[in-house]
């Protein structure tokens, strides 16, 4: 459904929350200034209501969680039916019966898939999480400390996820806190290292598509070229799915596209739709070089497996895997291609992406445009190290009427700034 502005943008509660937030926050987390942010109230679909009873159209579902739409009602019953029952478990001594069906799940869904072989699971809570898992799984399977990570990567925030990430603005504070493991290489184009270099490299991490990066699609050949670099020098392929998995490229995973199998993928964001849930999940044979537990995990966490984000993401797994949704995605990924191709303004410079996932490169950064964009009712996003892509992830429902009004609302507000 299009916006419907009750108040001017942000409204009277919004506001007097972000003042008061100011107070209680880190001032470093949430972003605050006379156009931004909204306090989120509630959301269904493609639609969020603000604190002031505005209607807005999210184009970014919210971060790539949310391609079955905000509040999906089957998910929303899954964690209702498992809250009755069972809130918490103890994720690596007493777990629950979910955490085995998702890991069960997951393996279906990618290497029994992929290779008719099974794959192993570490469940965890934020992307960065399962991030970590996969380098240290290629420590301990390759024994060779090095990663090879690429130019403009995001993997999260934590220090061992900053090892791949590299856009400076999150690295540099930590920079001397950080190991001298990474080998940079450029993003797209195969570039491989010297062979003195490869000898202690155990992992190359990358996003098949670039998400934070820019919303970039490497040259075709990309992801084969480092799978066979990776067979050739004993390394581990890690692919970070955590932005493009589930279908956001239009295939479940996006390596899909070019048939590549990594060794170890990472997957988060829409595994539950709104529950704080990730995995990494590796060939069988590569996760079982961790050790057995001898009654104390070596990698595991208070909320490993938690109840409710299986609950949830075994039934947005189940949805995924229906016919419907990818003939859905598939007909929402030709429109939105087709109309942003279409649309031709002096301030673009490059259209990029695939499937639900794409980005318009502007002339311009893009900050003062979002707090416009929301103006009007528009939640987006931009990426990019220069933070000029405007970016576009809406959920997978998103309709041809609300595409056209967000690229004729851009149309105008580019303009106006011309
Ligand atoms: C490709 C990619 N990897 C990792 C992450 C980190 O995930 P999280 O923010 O859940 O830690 C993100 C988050 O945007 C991402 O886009």
């Amino acid at each position: 459904m299009l916006p419907d502005l009750q108040t001017a943008i942000p409204g009277p509660q919004s506001l007097a929350l972000a003042k008061e937030l100011r107070e209680h926050e880190s001032h470093n987390v949430t972003y605050i200034d006379p156009s931004w942010p909204v306090f989120w109230e509630r959301a269904e679909g493609g639609n969020v209501w603000d604190a002031d009873g505005n209607r807005f159209l999210d184009f970014t579902s919210a971060f790539g969680v949310a391609g079955l739409g905000h509040r999906n009602p089957e998910i929303v019953a899954a964690l209702h039916t498992q809250a009755d029952q069972l809130l918490h478990g103890m994720g690596d001594v007493h777990p629950t019966r979910l955490k085995g069906e998702l890991c069960r799940e997951l393996s279906r869904l990618t290497y029994e898939r992929w290779e008719g072989a099974s794959g192993k699971v570490v469940l965890s809570n934020s992307g960065f999480e399962a991030i970590e898992t996969a380098l240290k799984t290629a420590r301990i399977a390759t024994g060779k400390p090095k990663i090879i990570a690429f130019e403009n990567a995001y993997h999260g925030l934590g220090y061992g996820s900053l090892l791949g990430t590299d856009l400076p603005k999150f690295r540099g504070p930590f920079e001397d806190q950080l190991a001298d493991l990474t080998v940079r290489q450029p993003y797209g184009e195969f570039h491989p290292p010297s062979e003195a270099e490869a000898a202690e490299i155990g992992a190359v991490i990358i996003e098949p598509i670039q998400g934070r990066g820019g919303k970039r699609v490497p040259l075709p050949e990309f992801l084969r070229q480092w799978r066979e670099w990776c067979d050739a020098h004993g390394a581990l392929l890690i692919f970070d799915e955590i932005y493009t998995g589930f279908w956001r490229t239009g295939k479940l995973f996006a390596c899909e596209w070019d048939g590549v199998v990594p060794d170890l993928i990472c997957v988060g964001k829409a595994l539950s739709g709104g529950f704080p849930i990730s995995a990494c999940v590796g060939r069988a044979e590569v996760m079982d070089t961790w050790p057995v537990s001898p009654g104390e995990a070596l990698h595991t966490s208070t909320f490993l497996g938690h109840p409710v984000g299986c609950a949830m993401a075994l039934k947005s797994i189940e949805i995924l895997q229906r016919s419907e949704l990818s003939e859905s995605v598939a007909k929402a990924s030709a429109m939105l291609e087709k109309k942003l191709r279409a649309f031709h303004h002096p301030a673009v410079r490059e259209v990029r992406g695939r499937g639900l996932m794409w980005g318009m490169e502007l002339d311009r950064h893009a900050g003062p445009l979002l707090g416009q964009l929301l103006g009007e009712g528009l939640i987006m996003l931009a990426d990019g190290p220069e933070g000029n892509v405007l970016a576009f992830t809406p959920p997978f429902h998103i309709s041809a009427s609300e595409v056209d009004h967000v690229l004729e609302r851009l149309a105008v507000l580019l303009s106006a700034r011309a």
